[in-house]
């Protein structure tokens, strides 16, 4: 008989802990609604999924208000924050409708995907294509349909130990 060990039920802070000491660059995740307003929020749970074909992955709060947008568009960018997008992250990670009123965007590549160009030191195009279930996230795996890179001269923005960080020069 095979002796599986105890379950036990781990405390959410404890969790919460134990990803923060695993630090990660600071993005955010962007698309239009059906009226082509933009939304957007600040994501952390970016990956890496496949180079061919290149496809990448986010985790995203059930409960988030930019999923469904997402959902129904079939399309989003992600936008890779650099050092002066600390206040970026913070808009787009505070309950508030006008979150595009304090951050310009402009529209990048064929989806007209909102780019935040002053704070992202790069940006992916991303077509949808699965969502799968994941407790109270879901995996959102997109299709990389176009980078925008900047000089390679930028100092991404990193969140790590509940703190920002920039990558050292
Ligand atoms: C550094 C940082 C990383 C985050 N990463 C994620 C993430 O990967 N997935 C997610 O669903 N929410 C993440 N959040 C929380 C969302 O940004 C936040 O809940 C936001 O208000 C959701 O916006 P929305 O409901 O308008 O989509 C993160 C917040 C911060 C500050």
């Amino acid at each position: 008989m095979k002796i599986q060990p105890a379950v036990q039920e781990l405390d959410g802070g404890e969790f919460r802990t134990f990803m923060s000491s695993f630090p990660t660059g600071v993005a955010v995740v962007t698309t239009l609604d059906a009226a082509g307003k933009p939304l957007g929020f600040t994501c952390s749970s970016l990956c890496s999924l496949s180079l061919a074909p290149p496809l990448l992955l986010v985790c995203v709060n059930r409960a988030s208000g930019t999923l469904g947008a997402l959902r129904a568009h079939g399309a989003f960018a992600v936008n890779l924050l650099g050092e002066s997008g600390r206040q970026v992250a913070e808009i787009f990670a505070t309950p508030r409708s006008e979150r595009f009123d304090a951050v310009p965007w402009h529209p990048t590549g064929p989806w007209s995907l909102p780019w935040l160009r002053e704070h992202a030191h790069a940006v992916a195009e991303c077509e949808l294509r699965e969502i799968h279930p994941g407790g109270d996230h879901v995996i959102v795996v997109g299709a990389v349909t176009g980078v925008r890179l900047g000089d390679g001269r930028a100092t991404p923005l990193l969140r790590g130990l509940s703190r920002y960080s920039v990558w050292p020069g």
